[in-house]
């Protein structure tokens, strides 16, 4: 009898590459999975579903011998050298016509090298973003590929089945060109950052300037949950807030070391965004407060010697919710506007021709910043496909207006309380910035054009000017 050939395989049987291939054989596809270690290969098997069609073998040349062509071939590794080690591995048994995923966090700049190394050998190549972490990997997940088209008209009714759906849409769509697919879940996790740091802001206003506790802090974010404020992300939030730690017997929450870890991608977000350059400075701060978290001993000695300690917020509990919540809703869509008009400045800069209504459709399911606010989003591209900022739809201006005033005294509050609300505040400073038509920023055209006769231009004339400063003394 012929050996039984194969849809789909999956290298790396690590937790996400585990789950997004039993996903895929969940869905009819005959799945087959290779991991270094051996024991992972050999444990797939068992955890699928009774009646899917699920092998793991413990060779690559196996697994590409069982694979129908052209051979569909994932992997689920660490970003870096082990993309490229996968790749090597791979050249002496695929054939032209084959297609090789790489679906892990790589960087955009590595994407695009792999897809120029591998197009003269007849492969196809394609870096694609996976968002939803384990459980979204083994129910559906949000789906970003992009790059090589031939390759994503193969593999789309694969991938369509395996996304999330949302009114029955999935959430995977064709992102662009060459490493569109990476750059996008760049992006993504850079708001993915942002808004952690929002509501890790709120959470200690509220539970070191408004006095909440654990239970009541449940209370806000379910409440939270079940109105405009609905996302993932507040979703797992209000669930922290009850875990128990076994070991203590208290809340796991305030067990936790408050050092932060990050992998890295916030940080590209930053990094690529001043290359371009476009301001998302809400991410960037996310980033800069991650980094200081890990300076925990320089922290304890600065508080011993500022005595720093929170002082009780000037309001009520319940008004301090109601600003959190203001506060929360303007600036996590603010999140979303720097993020945005990031990937509409490198669609442009990098010719990748990012769609940005198919982005924000994807996004409304199965990733980790999904909220009901990109369906307003979705409205606002669908309107006007070249929109360079959502700040500029009149709809989400009406949304953005409301919570205005919510956040500035939020604002006043953390400040009188000493609780540091970088994240918050850089939003508020950034819209303040964008929706102003004159910046201050004339007078540092002035000390630069002093100190250094760099130049200016200015607003009766066109042309450069330059001036011996300092001779009306
Ligand atoms: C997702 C996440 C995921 C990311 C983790 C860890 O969309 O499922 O973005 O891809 O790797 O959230 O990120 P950090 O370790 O950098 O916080």
């Amino acid at each position: 009898m012929a050996d039984q050939l194969y849809d789909f395989g999956m290298i790396g049987l690590g937790v996400m590459g585990r789950n997004l291939l039993l996903n895929l054989a969940d869905h009819g596809y005959p799945v087959i999975g290779f991991d270094l270690d051996a024991q992972k290969s050999n444990s797939l098997e068992a955890s699928a579903t009774d009646g899917t069609i699920v092998k793991g073998v413990t060779t690559l040349a196996e697994m590409v011998h069982l694979l129908k062509t052209p051979r569909k071939v994932m992997m689920l590794v660490p970003a870096g050298k082990p993309v490229d080690n996968v790749i090597e591995s791979l050249l002496p048994v695929l054939e032209s016509g084959d297609i090789i995923i790489d679906g892990g966090n790589s960087h955009y700049t590595d994407t695009v090298r792999r897809v120029k190394y591998l197009e003269p050998k007849g492969l196809h190549f394609m870096g694609m973003g996976v968002s939803g972490g384990e459980h979204g990997a083994r129910t559906g997940p949000s789906i970003m590929p992009g790059g090589d088209l031939e390759a994503w008209h193969n593999v789309q009714p694969l991938l369509e089945a395996v996304s999330a759906k949302v009114n029955g849409e999935p959430c995977v769509a064709y992102m662009g060109k060459d490493a569109a697919g990476h750059y996008v879940k760049m992006v993504h996790n850079g708001i993915e950052y942002a808004i952690m740091q929002l509501i890790s802001e709120i959470y200690d206003l509220l539970k070191r300037g408004a006095g909440l506790n654990n239970d009541e802090l449940h209370e806000v974010f379910k409440q939270w949950n079940e109105g405009e404020l609905q996302s993932y992300l507040v979703e797992i939030t209000r669930d922290v807030f009850l875990q128990n730690d076994p070991e203590t017997g208290k809340r796991l929450v305030d067990v936790i070391l408050d050092k932060a870890g990050s992998k890295g991608t916030g940080k590209w977000t930053s990094q690529d965004a001043m290359d371009l350059p476009v301001s998302i400075p809400t991410i960037d701060m996310a980033v800069a407060m991650r980094d200081l978290s890990s300076y925990k001993d320089e922290r304890t000695a600065a508080y011993a010697l500022y005595q720093a300690d929170a002082v009780q917020a000037q309001i009520g509990k319940d008004e301090a919710i109601q600003l959190a919540g203001d506060a929360l809703y303007f600036a996590t869509l603010i999140c979303y506007a720097q993020g945005l008009a990031m990937l509409h400045k490198a669609s442009g800069e990098l010719a990748m021709e990012i769609p940005m209504a198919d982005v924000v459709k994807i996004w409304r399911g199965g990733c980790i910043i999904r909220s009901t606010l990109l369906e307003a989003f979705y409205q606002a591209y669908s309107k006007n496909k070249a929109l360079p900022n959502i700040l500029l739809d009149e709809a989400i201006a009406g949304l953005i207006k409301q919570k205005e005033t919510g956040i500035r005294r939020f604002l006043t509050v953390a400040a009188e309380s000493r609780v540091p609300v970088g994240g918050l505040a850089s939003a508020l400073a950034y819209f303040d910035a964008y929706t102003s038509a004159a910046m201050p920023v004339n007078l540092i055209q002035a000390q630069r054009d002093y100190f250094g006769a760099h130049t200016y231009e200015r607003i009766d004339k066109p042309g450069k000017f330059h001036t011996e400063w300092g001779s009306n003394e």
